[in-house]
């Protein structure tokens, strides 16, 4: 079947292991049902994978992505959980210290078919198309969990979303404003920052630059060129949730400002099966939609992978099967 994937990494050059090409047939465990795959949506993680993070040679050939909506055995329009917990957890997913995203222990979702845990499966409303309903699982369920689960903060404050034009930063834009919050967000260039601003920002500045007014909460995915600006744009008391960390991970912590205001630091990671629910359910009343940059065939995936790398998104890249 035809599938995207890599069979060894490359740190420097990702786009130079990335196959697009024929794979076996998933195998099917005790307890799971294959999903023949309608959309999977990219994601940040897809690129880190072919570069070997998270994803060592020995588990490779891997199939990429973790997102899917599809059709499973009994015909049903289904979207896919993205978080596989180990047999026997009950609970919170994402604190099972042996869970897995699809495609770091088992084959992802950017196939024909995929091989998923029947508790995995949610119906995909019929208001939502399969490639809205792919980018759920993964950018949009992290934003969901740290905006509503994880920041503690309430609709009417203002909330500043560091990224304008990716997956997880389109979503907590699209989210924050329909629940409420003033969202500010910071963008590398100014067609990202219009773009924000059309999908719903209260304003855009440009990456770094020094605010109106401090913020209660900040929503960090970019990681080291971003953290000082996030900890100095906040008031004291305020939240950082932080998911990602796409330019790397060692900033300077700004331990002493952290401490002196009072601030929080909060670590979130993609959200529990009801909270996808909860989100599918969200989009269904509110009539919100994930922000589609572009829908491309899997066939054309690597058009895909080199938009994201170069940075030229503007919200999801969905690819359909
Ligand atoms: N923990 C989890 O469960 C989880 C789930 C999903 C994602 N993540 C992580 O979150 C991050 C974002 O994922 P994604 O799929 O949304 O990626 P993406 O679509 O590629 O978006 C990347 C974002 O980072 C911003 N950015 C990149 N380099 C930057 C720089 N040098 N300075 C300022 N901004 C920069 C971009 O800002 P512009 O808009 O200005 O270009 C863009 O908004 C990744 O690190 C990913 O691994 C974690």
């Amino acid at each position: 079947m035809l599938a995207a994937f890599v069979s060894t990494p490359a740190p420097k050059d990702p786009m130079s292991v990335l196959e697009v090409g024929d794979r076996p047939e998933p195998e099917v465990p005790d307890g799971w049902t294959t999903v023949q795959v309608k959309a999977a949506s990219l994601n940040h993680h897809d690129l880190f994978s072919l570069q070997g993070v998270g994803l060592p040679q020995e588990r490779m050939p891997m199939t990429l992505g973790t997102d899917a909506a599809g059709i499973d055995a009994d015909g049903n329009e289904v979207v896919v959980h993205g978080v596989v917990a180990s047999p026997g957890w009950t609970g919170d997913e994402t604190l099972d210290p042996k869970r897995s995203l699809f495609s770091e222990l088992h084959q992802g979702t950017m196939a024909e078919r995929v091989a998923v845990p029947k508790r995995n499966l949610l119906p995909k409303p019929a208001e939502l198309s399969f490639a809205e309903a792919a980018c759920l699982p993964t950018a949009w369920l992290t934003a969901y969990r740290m905006l509503f689960v994880k920041s503690g903060l309430r609709p009417g404050q203002t909330v500043l979303v560091q990224g304008a034009s990716g997956g997880v930063a389109t979503a907590l834009i699209v989210l924050g404003r329909a629940a409420g919050f003033r969202m500010w967000v910071t963008g590398r260039t100014e067609e990202k920052r219009a773009a924000a601003i059309a999908m719903g920002a209260d304003q855009a500045f440009e990456t770094g630059a020094r605010l109106p007014g401090r913020v209660d909460g900040v929503m960090e995915t970019v990681g080291e060129a971003t953290w000082s600006h996030s900890v100095k744009s906040l008031k004291p008391g305020g939240v950082i949730v932080i998911s990602g960390a796409t330019t790397g991970f060692n900033p300077g912590a700004e331990l002493n400002r952290i401490f002196f205001t009072q601030l929080s630091v909060i670590g979130s990671t993609m959200g529990t099966r009801a909270e996808l629910e909860s989100l599918i359910e969200l989009c269904r009343v509110s009539g919100i939609r994930p922000q589609i940059d572009v829908e491309l065939p899997l066939s054309q995936a690597r058009d895909g992978f080199e938009r994201m790398l170069e940075g030229r998104t503007a919200g999801k890249i969905v690819f359909t099967v």
